[in-house]
């Protein structure tokens, strides 16, 4: 028996002001991005900003439905998006953040859920090269991952059934 143990790194900007100018620009699209969330039953708008390597900058939104599960998050509406747009570009850098209605606080980044997780890593799978990750709330800390990879340990890719 062995131990293994997973760790990455990550870096934590006290605000998006210390980002890197492109980061910032980014982080500020998707924050825009915001006001189009379709997001009446949740009150929770995610805006989602891809840097492509072709240099062009793509937005979505989380799209809700009355029937819960029909809605989709912001990241996989923006990696569809992208796909159908863009196919075969490569994306950079994704930069997410929200704006919460309810509570009206957003001064904590928040990450992808599992299936955006697994979603992102198709897609790095796909394009092999990894998806560099900003998050922020319109506020407070950001967080830069540089591969998105890292927040979904053990993930199953095409690559598993070689
Ligand atoms: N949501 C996203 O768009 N991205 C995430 O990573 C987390 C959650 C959306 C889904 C739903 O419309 C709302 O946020 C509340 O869960």
């Amino acid at each position: 028996m062995k131990t293994e143990v997973i760790h990455f790194s990550y870096q934590v900007f006290n605000s998006a002001a210390e980002l890197p100018a492109a980061y910032n620009m980014l982080l500020e699209k998707a924050k825009a991005a915001t006001a189009h969330a379709y997001a009446p039953y949740s009150r929770f708008a995610v805006g989602a900003a891809a840097l492509l390597e072709n240099g062009e900058v793509i937005t979505a939104t989380n799209q809700e439905n009355a029937s819960s599960p029909v809605g989709i998050c912001a990241e996989r509406v923006l990696l569809s998006a992208i796909s159908s747009v863009y196919p075969g570009a490569r994306i950079h850098t994704i930069a997410i953040s929200y704006h919460n209605q309810k509570s009206q606080v957003s001064r904590q980044p928040v990450f992808p859920c599992g299936i955006c997780r697994q979603s992102l890593l198709e897609q790095q799978t796909r394009q092999n090269s990894p998806i560099q990750l900003v998050l922020g709330g319109l506020e407070g800390e950001v967080v830069v991952i540089n591969n998105a990879a890292n927040l979904l340990p053990f993930g199953f890719s095409g690559k598993d059934m070689e």
